[in-house]
């Protein structure tokens, strides 16, 4: 019974994302590459990420913080998911959990939920979005 809920409540998501296209006066940026904020080492290959690619899902669910008026701030940004640390990896303001905590504004939580609920979903393994090759 759950699993149906929730694919209820994705479906309606879904819905509203396509009903209310203007929904908010920001555009999204183009396609971008995201690496690890200045200062911090990178361990794993830069990501692609699409904002075309996310026109189904609303602003807020990534963007959690956003109150749909203010410009749109970095992950990274002060008071947010700052700590780069490799020790502070599992906290919640750390720069990892920003993309892979079990949580829907991570690019690895919301797929994995979405895999779960047999939607249609995006990478959930490590290389396939911090691809070994360097392209
Ligand atoms: C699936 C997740 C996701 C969705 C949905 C999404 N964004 Fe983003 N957006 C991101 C990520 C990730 C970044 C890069 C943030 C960073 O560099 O720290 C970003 C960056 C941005 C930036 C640039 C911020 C900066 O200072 O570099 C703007 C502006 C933005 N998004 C607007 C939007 C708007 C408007 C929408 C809705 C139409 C939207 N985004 C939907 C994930 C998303
Ligand atoms: C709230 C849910 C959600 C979040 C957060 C999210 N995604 Fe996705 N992602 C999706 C969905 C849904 C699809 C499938 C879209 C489709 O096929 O129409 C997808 C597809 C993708 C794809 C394959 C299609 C494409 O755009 O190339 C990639 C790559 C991807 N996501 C990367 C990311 C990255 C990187 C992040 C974090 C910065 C992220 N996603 C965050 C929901 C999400
Ligand atoms: C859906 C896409 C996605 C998947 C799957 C994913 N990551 Fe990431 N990861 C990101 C994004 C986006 C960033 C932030 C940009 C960056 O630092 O490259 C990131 C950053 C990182 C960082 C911090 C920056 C660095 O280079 O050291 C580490 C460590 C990391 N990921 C490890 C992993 C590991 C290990 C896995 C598999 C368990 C994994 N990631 C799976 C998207 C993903």
């Amino acid at each position: 019974m759950k699993k149906t809920l929730l694919i209820c409540m994705v479906t309606a998501a879904l819905v509203c994302a396509f009903a209310l296209p203007s929904l908010y006066a920001v555009d999204a940026p183009g396609d971008m590459v995201l690496k690890a904020p200045a200062g911090a080492k990178m361990t794993k290959s830069p990501v692609d990420f699409s904002h075309k690619g996310h026109a189904a899902v609303d602003c807020t669910k990534c963007h959690h913080n956003w109150d749909g008026k203010a410009a749109i701030k970095k992950c990274s940004n002060e008071g947010c998911h700052v700590d780069t640390s490799k020790k502070g990896k599992k906290k919640p303001d750390s720069f990892y959990s920003a993309f892979h905590a079990k949580a829907d504004f991570s690019c690895v939580g919301c797929h994995k939920a979405l895999k779960k609920a047999k939607e249609k979903t995006g990478p959930t393994k490590c290389g396939d979005c911090h691809p070994k090759k360097k392209k």
